[in-house]
């Protein structure tokens, strides 16, 4: 296994004492290290990403800078006057937010300058603050007086022509050891794996050409804006499937695991249920591992110690029990929204099928009170929401192979996964069947209506 330069520094810097030793000792421990860090460890590191971006912004070639000027607008609106579609203010696009929650580092390394040299683009734009700034009450929202009116308000969406605008395109070496080569954003326009389609909706694909001699070209995108606290709400109409992806709608802070790591949807191969986790510092745990207990539809997979450091980095996973909430029959359903809250009660993931759709969302107005149970819920009681958890970015990325989906490639009995891929392919290793088999990653697409991230006022 070959581990460059970057990523060992990583795990240098952010390994624990004992594993600092053992990093030190040789190369081979090292890489028995980073593999026990397994699929969740390195991709946890949004941290990778972030981190290499600043420690090394002296020596990166900085050529991402977004091929349009950006339109996406930030949204702070009065709370009695939002509506559907509302008009606001516009006040900067990539600045960093800090919500007022608790007064716990929100004085991040990144306020202000969250992506390099697109965020003095971005101020250019705006010509007024450089910064976005938002702040949320430290209390769950609720709703007041008229039924109708939501206490939550856009400040960041992505959506239509303008979806790619505001999001940084990752180029570092895949940290989860993918069959991929993440581009830039002018590569992926020119080979067509970003795009916009006829309804207005955001592509990202993977390369299908036939043969590859290595890896497969592939995006990871990561929103310049970053929240404290809040609602993200994506809707989505397709999502890489198919033995060989690994793909992933997530967000993390930085410093990772001290920022957190909330993995939204996630899944390997064939799989049909989504599997949300949390991953964080030490002394973020689950009350209770059964769903009853914590009010969910959705069943705990892993440990309740969502310690990456205390669990190989398992974290705290909560599989959906919706049959359609990940890959081929998520697709063939024409998808749904997802939609993270984070707030002083805690974090919760919630699920919605194309059909059943609240109207508050999409009316853009969400009432998450009358959603019903959530299918995922790290409660604040055991975990202290604001303290493992700050100035997150949310991320699309589609690996292939890679630490998880390699890792089961001769596995099955998960739901979605009756016949292991090695037995539905016939090809023994997932690496192999990837660099051969192109046409076998039409449906790693990723089709997306919108993205938004929503704060209290
Ligand atoms: C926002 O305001 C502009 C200019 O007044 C108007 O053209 C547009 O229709 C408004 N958009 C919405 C969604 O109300
Ligand atoms: C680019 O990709 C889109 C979406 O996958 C597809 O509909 C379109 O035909 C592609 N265009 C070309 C020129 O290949
Ligand atoms: C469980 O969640 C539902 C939906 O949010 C709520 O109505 C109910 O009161 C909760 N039950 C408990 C025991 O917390």
């Amino acid at each position: 296994m070959y581990l460059h330069l970057p990523l060992l520094l990583f795990l240098l810097a952010h390994a624990t004492q004992s594993e600092a030793n053992v990093l030190a000792r040789s190369s081979e421990s090292i890489v028995r290290v980073a593999t026990r860090a397994h699929r969740r460890a390195v991709k946890g590191s949004a941290g990778l990403a972030r981190d290499l971006r600043l420690s090394f912004r002296g020596i990166l070639a900085d050529t991402q800078q977004p091929a349009a000027i950006s339109n996406s607008r930030i949204y702070c609106v009065s709370s009695s006057g939002f509506s559907s579609g509302g008009n606001g203010s516009e006040i900067a696009n990539g600045g960093t937010t800090s919500v007022g929650f608790e007064p716990i580092s929100t004085n991040v390394p990144f306020s202000g300058s969250s992506s390099g040299s697109s965020a003095s683009s971005t101020s250019k734009l705006t010509g007024t603050t450089g910064t976005g700034t938002a702040t949320g009450s430290g209390s769950k929202p609720t709703s007041s007086a008229g039924a109708t009116s939501s206490p939550w308000k856009i400040v960041q969406s992505y959506q239509g022509s303008s979806f790619f605008n505001g999001w940084d395109f990752f180029t570092e070496s895949d940290p989860t050891h993918g069959t991929v080569n993440y581009v830039d954003q002018n590569t992926a326009q020119s080979a067509n794996l970003t795009s916009i389609n006829g309804a207005g909706h955001a592509i990202m694909s993977v390369e299908t050409t036939p043969t590859v001699a290595s890896v497969r070209q592939s995006v990871r995108i990561t929103t310049q804006f970053t929240y404290t606290g809040g609602l993200v709400i994506m809707d989505s109409v397709h999502m890489p499937t198919g033995c060989g992806t690994w793909p992933a709608f997530w967000s993390n802070g930085p410093n990772w695991p001290a920022g957190g790591e909330i993995d939204i949807v996630e899944g390997v191969n064939d799989y049909t249920n989504n599997q949300a986790t949390i991953h964080t510092n030490p002394g973020c745990s689950m009350p209770s591992s059964s769903s009853s207990a914590l009010n969910i539809t959705g069943d705990v997979v892993s440990t309740t110690d969502c310690a990456a450091a205390e669990t190989g980095n398992a974290g705290c996973g909560i599989r959906s029990a919706d049959t359609k909430s990940y890959g081929a029959t998520f697709n063939s359903n024409n998808g749904g929204v997802y939609a993270m809250m984070w707030t002083n009660d805690g974090i919760s993931v919630y699920f919605f099928e194309r059909n059943s759709i609240p109207s508050d969302i999409t009316n853009n107005a969400p009432l998450p009170d009358g959603w019903g149970q959530p299918m995922a819920f790290w409660p604040a009681s055991t975990c202290s929401p604001f303290q493992f958890f700050n100035s997150h970015s949310a991320i699309f990325d589609t690996t292939l192979c890679g630490d998880w989906a390699s890792g089961v490639w001769g596995s099955a009995g998960v739901p979605g996964q009756a016949q292991s891929c090695a037995q539905i392919t016939g090809v023994p290793t997932c690496q192999q069947f990837v660099q051969q088999n192109g046409a076998a990653f039409a449906q790693a697409y990723w089709e997306v209506k919108y993205v938004q991230i929503y704060q209290t006022s």
